[in-house]
């Protein structure tokens, strides 16, 4: 079937443009994020406007369920001198929250920024300093404890590089002054929710690294912590998998998520001619868009919500404080919706979490399914079997796969290579890509919904053609596989003599595969095919497309500069299809893999994940609790914190839900490697899901043997002991009792190698048990002793 511009053509076209209208119809006036969404959906606000601008406030009442103040109860607003608070203008916008029935969420205790002058020029001891902190807690917790839900008790404590900011409060009060804020906040409302919060997530490794850990600490701790805000300031060039990251991760966590001040920005190269075009607002909507439908998928006890900073491009920080034009909000300047806003409601509403940012390319192998399952007939309501322009007869699937909010148990071949999910035959036998115009008449701009096409091109059979459909493997984990073999191209010249190719639906995890077999090349000039890979479910921009060059391999690794990778939507334009050729086959066994975004929290608890280093190999140890289908742990090393590899794996001990595991492994590779090693865990679960553990970093510095110290012990009045290091220098040593004081001090001169040090200063100490630690730059080594 050739004549693709035909009446099932125009007739999609006519459908569409009526889905297309029902949804911005569904879009009801009186549909807002709030009563859409099925966590609170807040914003921040500006007191000012709030008073001031009926338009703000009508906006800040009717849309959002949660309110956050912009300014108002930051340090410097509420707490303006050292015995003096302001609680007017948080108090405006408490009482306006309350009114309409909105949570509030305070923001924020404890920043380096929007401190008050008497703080900045407070000089005092560092008790002193501890008692403005907690004093500014308690007050002002308490004076909201009741009225307000929950608190962002520190911001932004970590610098990009996941070391703690220098701010004020690390320099007076040491780096646990963050555990204390807590405990303070906590005593001041035991009820309220507190949340750490901070920025950059998505773009710094190291610093969600840091939280993650700042964060297992506490757990371990049991310092009062309930929940983690992202701010979320991002752009359009932040990549999508590193946004569904930053929450994955955080989400791993168990606590409450929090995207807590969420913009995006779409000149952040401050070009100050820049204007807003359709382009850049739909880049734009796509990206909340993908937000909402990845937060969607986090456990929903753990979805505290989505806050955008500010209402309207009128009144974001971005344009101020950056001095220049930007548009990062879902109402425009004059507050109307903008495209983003209904991407949102769009997100929310959609059943689709499938992602180009969550779909994979893999090395796998191919299994010709021989007899197993049944073949498949194209004889579709009784017509006459052929392998050209064919629908099967109604498959099973032989479980249910849950697939863009249906159940399906059931499929319909067709012979144009693709699926579709239900009972249903597609709304036309010819449904194909066609070559050289890559918009038309395909599957992705077909009316028909949930259709998987692993190669949708004009397709036949040869002499040998067989569809055929097998489903095995164990209840909660079975695997249907849909096979097409010996089939063709019809392409004029033909391109394929013989394409394999199977679908892989899998009952655990709701993935899908595409794994594609031998495929032999006609011996016909080479031509380009633009075909269509992908999955699809309620209309367009609800797919997931493959875009390939016609001379790039199948295998490449998944990028834009290789030419090969995933896209939400229709292909669209030239440059962006899915190109193939006779000169370039799939390599036997290539698996394009597509999952879900959801974020499920894996059976197996890691109780402890710990490296240390022992010179000749870094002895890495962990320990888990409630192992159910754990299948193996993938040790994985990096030398720039970014790029992992996996250096060993070993298996899981286990299924006992009831007993802790503890497993180790040593690194003895190591011998060459200097500075940062970092290590993290892959744990594998058998039905091919699978969790990170958090980075450990080991410093390596093979210059320098480190210090050892050993002495005689038991001691009596004084003891000689023995220090050996690779180094000559000085080193200090220390005398420390049982409760942790220090009672003698003493700085000595050491050789490279061993020095033996003469002890006598102890002769007066009473009998009992002793620390000794000698400290040189960043090495130290501690023995203890007793006195008899
Ligand atoms: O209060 C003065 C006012 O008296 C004066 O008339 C006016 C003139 O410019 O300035 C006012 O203060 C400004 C304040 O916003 C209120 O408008 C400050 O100069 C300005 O620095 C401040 O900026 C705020 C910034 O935090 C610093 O506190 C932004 O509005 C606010 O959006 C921003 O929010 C932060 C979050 O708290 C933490 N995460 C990042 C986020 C964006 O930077």
């Amino acid at each position: 079937m050739r004549n693709f511009i035909s009446y099932s053509f125009i007739k999609a076209i006519l459908i569409l443009s009526i889905i297309t209208v029902m949804a911005l119809n569904a879009f009801a006036s009186d549909t807002t994020l709030k009563s859409i969404a099925p966590f609170p959906f807040g914003a921040s606000v500006n007191v000012t406007l709030l008073r001031n601008n009926p338009t703000y406030r009508t906006i800040a009442a009717r849309e959002y369920n949660s309110l956050t103040a912009e300014n108002v109860m930051k340090m410097a607003s509420i707490h303006p001198g050292i015995n003096t608070y302001s609680w007017d203008n948080a108090d405006t916008l408490v009482n306006f929250a309350r009114q309409n029935n909105q949570r509030i969420h305070g923001h924020t205790l404890v920043w380096h920024q929007s401190l008050p002058g008497w703080v900045t020029n407070f000089a005092g001891d560092s008790a002193a300093w501890e008692n403005i902190l907690k004093t500014h807690i308690q007050n002002v917790v308490s004076h909201y404890a009741g009225r307000l839900a929950s608190w962002d008790v520190v911001n932004e404590a970590f610098n990009d590089n996941g070391t703690l900011r220098n701010s004020i409060w690390l320099q007076h009060l040491g780096p646990d002054y963050i555990a204390r804020c807590f405990k303070y906040a906590h005593e001041a409302d035991p009820s309220a929710l507190l949340f750490y919060n901070d920025y950059g997530h998505e773009y710094s490794a190291s610093k969600l690294n840091a939280i993650d850990s700042l964060i297992k600490s506490f757990l371990q701790n049991g310092v009062p912590v309930h929940g983690l805000g992202l701010q979320m300031h991002i752009n359009k060039n932040t990549s999508n998998s590193s946004i569904a990251n930053a929450i994955k991760v955080m989400a791993q966590t168990g606590l409450k998520v929090h995207i807590s001040e969420l913009d995006i920005a779409l000149n952040p190269e401050g070009n100050q001619s820049l204007t807003f075009t359709s382009a850049l607002s739909q880049l734009q909507a796509d990206k909340y868009n993908f937000i909402v439908r990845a937060y969607k998928n986090i456990p929903a006890a753990q979805q505290y919500g989505i806050t955008t900073w500010n209402v309207s491009d009128a009144d974001t920080w971005i344009t101020i404080n950056y001095s220049r034009p930007d548009w990062p909000l879902l109402f425009d300047s004059t507050y109307q919706k903008k495209q983003a806003y209904y991407a949102i409601i769009e997100g929310l509403t959609s059943n689709w979490n499938y992602d180009a940012a969550a779909a994979q390319s893999a090395s796998g192998s191919y299994t010709d399914l021989g007899n197993n399952g049944a073949a498949i007939t194209t004889n579709f309501a009784g017509d006459t079997m052929t392998f050209d322009d064919d629908n099967s007869t109604v498959q099973n699937i032989g479980f249910n796969f849950n697939y863009n909010g249906s159940s399906y148990h059931q499929f319909v071949l067709n012979t144009n290579g693709f699926i579709k999910l239900g009972a249903n035959a597609p709304s036309s036998v010819s449904l194909f890509y066609p070559t050289y115009n890559a918009n038309t008449n395909g599957v992705i701009t077909a009316p028909d919904v949930d259709l998987l096409y692993p190669y949708n091109h004009d397709l036949m059979g040869t002499v040998t053609t067989e569809y055929r459909v097998y489903t095995s493997g164990l209840p909660g984990a079975r695997i249907c596989t849909i096979q097409y073999k010996n089939v063709a191209d019809k392409l004029s010249p033909e391109q394929y003599s013989n394409m394999n190719f199977q679908v892989k639906l899998h009952e655990a995890g709701n993935i899908i595969e595409f794994v594609y077999g031998l495929w032999t090349a006609s011996a016909n000039t080479s031509t380009l095919i633009t075909a269509a890979a992908g999955i699809k479910g309620s209309y367009v921009n609800n797919s997931v497309n493959l875009v390939k060059g016609s001379g790039n391999s199948w295998s490449l690794p998944l990028s834009t500069a290789n030419g090969i990778y995933f896209i939400n939507g229709d292909y669209a334009s030239a440059g962006r299809q899915f190109n193939t050729r006779n000169s370039v086959l799939p390599d036997v066994g290539r698996t394009y893999r597509f999952t879900t975004l959801a974020i499920t929290t894996l059976p197996v608890t890691l109780l402890d994940f710990k490296a240390v280093d022992k010179r000749t190999g870094i002895f890495i140890s962990w320990l888990t609790a409630n192992e159910v289908s754990s299948k193996d742990f993938e040790i994985q090393q990096s030398l720039n914190g970014g790029d992992f590899t996996s250096i060993s794996t070993v298996m899981a001990k286990g299924n006992n839900s009831q007993a802790t595991n503890s497993y180790s492994f040593t690194d003895e590779n190591i011998a060459s490697l200097k500075g940062s090693i970092y290590y993290r865990l892959k744990q594998n679960d058998v039905d091919g899901r699978s969790k990170f553990s958090h980075i450990i970093t080991i410093q390596r510095n093979n210059e320098k043997q480190m210090l050892s110290i050993t002495a005689q012990n038991p001691f009596t009045n004084d003891f000689k002991m023995q220090i050996t290091s690779g180094t000559a220098g000085r080193i200090s040593l220390f005398v420390i009792n049982v409760t942790g004081n220090v009672l003698l001090r003493k700085d000595v001169q050491i050789v490279a190698g061993t020095t033996i040090i003469a002890f006598k200063e102890t002769g007066h100490l009473p009998r009992g048990i002793y620390l000794i630690k000698g400290i040189r730059d960043n090495e130290a080594s501690t023995i203890k002793l007793l006195k008899e």
